[in-house]
């Protein structure tokens, strides 16, 4: 039995999932089990598109199977172009796709897979919950299997997409309180610790010295996402949410996080999907849930998104 850390990554690729990609797929303290995709920054037929292309030009031989193309009760918010381009992964230019997409549905495959495991298997959702939310519902002894949800979403300050939520929750809050109401630890990477890693155009230049598939990648990547934010933002370095993830697998010590209680505002008002985090543990009758990340160690984690470009194969 490998003593690697057993992931399955949900997400909507869309740039920073891209990156959080490959910082999981080649290091060796985890085991990528495979990629599953939602909709979100682009729709299911583009971020799959996304994934399989990520997979194929990084070598990276997993299983992708694609999700739900809608959120689970209300209507999907919309795609997010200004960010991440008409296809979702504008900038890079992919050799034709050949990577095929594996037949099962991603809630099967990450029921199956959880539920197949000979040790807990932790999920990594980097785009909306439907999936993993889908995936408990169908079968919830999956839940026995899984050590924990470290996902990016969330903000216990301010939101991206409304002034009170973020995006990845906002777009399927009923599916978000399923996975935060589960039982199992949620260790949140929200935008309060998300925007602390900007991607500042010095990062690309250093990344641009990593002669690697993944390296070329970053840089082609980066080169569109810093130029979406300023011209979206106006902001010099856009925050790289969905990589923060993988950093906290890697390396724990390089965010600081905070128990907490925190649910999901699913009531349809002006707060809708907000994560209400009870950051001075006011609701002293309900039990912590979640541990929400509040610090980033910028220089250890730029350290480590340059380290793990590294492991891929020279250009
Ligand atoms: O709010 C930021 C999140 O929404 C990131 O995961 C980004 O990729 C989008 O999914
Ligand atoms: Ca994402």
């Amino acid at each position: 039995m490998s003593d690697r850390r057993k992931i399955i990554i949900d997400c909507d690729p869309g740039h920073d999932d891209a990156v959080a990609i490959m910082l999981a797929a080649r290091n060796p303290k985890i085991e990528l089990l495979g990629i599953t995709t939602v909709r979100g920054n682009q729709t299911l037929e583009k971020v799959t598109k996304n994934a399989l292309n990520i997979c194929q030009y990084l070598g990276i031989d997993v299983p992708v199977c694609q999700g739900l193309g809608e959120a689970i009760v209300r209507k999907s918010p919309p795609v997010e172009e200004r960010v991440h381009g008409d296809s979702g992964l504008d900038g890079p230019v992919f050799d034709p796709l050949t990577k095929q997409l594996d037949p099962r549905h991603a809630v099967d495959f990450i029921i199956e897979t959880v539920l197949n495991a000979d040790s807990p298997v932790t999920l990594v959702p980097t785009g909306p919950l439907s999936n993993i939310a889908m995936a408990i519902k169908k079968e919830p002894r999956i839940l026995e299997n899984i050590d924990e949800i470290v996902l990016m979403g969330g903000a216990y300050q301010h939101g991206n997409v409304t002034a009170a939520a973020e995006f990845n929750i906002y777009a399927d809050a009923e599916a978000a309180h399923v996975v935060f109401s589960c039982g199992r630890r949620v260790v949140m990477m929200g935008l309060d610790l998300t925007r602390q890693a900007l991607c500042y155009p010095e990062i690309v230049e250093r990344m641009e010295k990593v002669k690697t598939r993944a390296g070329k990648l970053f840089v082609d990547l980066m080169k569109f996402f810093c130029m979406t934010q300023k011209r979206t933002f106006g902001w010099e370095g856009g925050p790289l949410h969905d990589p923060t993830t993988i950093a906290y697998l890697i390396d724990p010590s390089c965010i600081e996080t905070k128990d907490m209680y925190s649910e999901i505002d699913i009531t349809g008002g002006p707060s809708h999907g907000r994560t209400n985090c009870d950051f001075f543990n006011l609701m002293k009758d309900k039990e912590m849930n979640s541990k929400v990340a509040v610090k980033l160690d910028v220089e250890k984690f730029w350290d480590i998104v340059e380290d793990n470009l590294r492991l891929y194969d020279s250009i």
